[in-house]
């Protein structure tokens, strides 16, 4: 192997580790932290819609402990207005788009924890 073809496999072995880095799925503990982290200010430390940041909010924020309503809405749309923000799935712009703070993966194990939260099955 020459040099070039060396560095390639090197390459190629690197990307491959860095791919199955990436697809390892989230646990709910740091879903919950993200919870935490991105949306409690609005959607509360409770989970029920009623965030510090919502005052004067036009629009207030789904109470995720709402089984009905949550049930209500399907996983691809939980995972869309995660990943677009709002106005993706026709609704308030209040509502921000998460998909460059958060992967793939990490939108995923939200979609579950939300789950979770509002105790209903999808
Ligand atoms: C700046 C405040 C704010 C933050 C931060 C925020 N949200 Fe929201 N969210 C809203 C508002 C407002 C709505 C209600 C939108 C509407 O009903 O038009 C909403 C609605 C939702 C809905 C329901 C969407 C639907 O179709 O009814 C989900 C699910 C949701 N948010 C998840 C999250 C998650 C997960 C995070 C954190 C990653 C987050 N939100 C962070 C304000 C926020």
């Amino acid at each position: 192997m020459n040099c070039t073809g060396l560095f390639a496999a090197t390459l190629l072995i690197g990307l491959g580790y860095s791919a199955v880095a990436m697809a390892e799925p989230v646990s709910m503990d740091r879903a919950e932290k993200l919870y935490d982290t991105y949306c409690a200010q609005c959607h509360g430390m409770s989970r029920n819609g009623k965030g510090i940041n919502t005052v004067g909010l036009s629009v207030q924020p789904r109470d995720h402990t709402d089984t009905k309503a949550m049930s209500d809405l399907p996983d691809d749309q939980i995972r869309l207005v995660i990943e677009e923000g709002g106005l993706a799935v026709n609704k308030s712009i209040l509502m921000p788009a998460w998909g460059e703070a958060m992967s793939a993966e990490e939108i995923t194990a939200m979609v579950s924890y939300l789950r979770k939260v509002c105790k209903c099955g999808n």
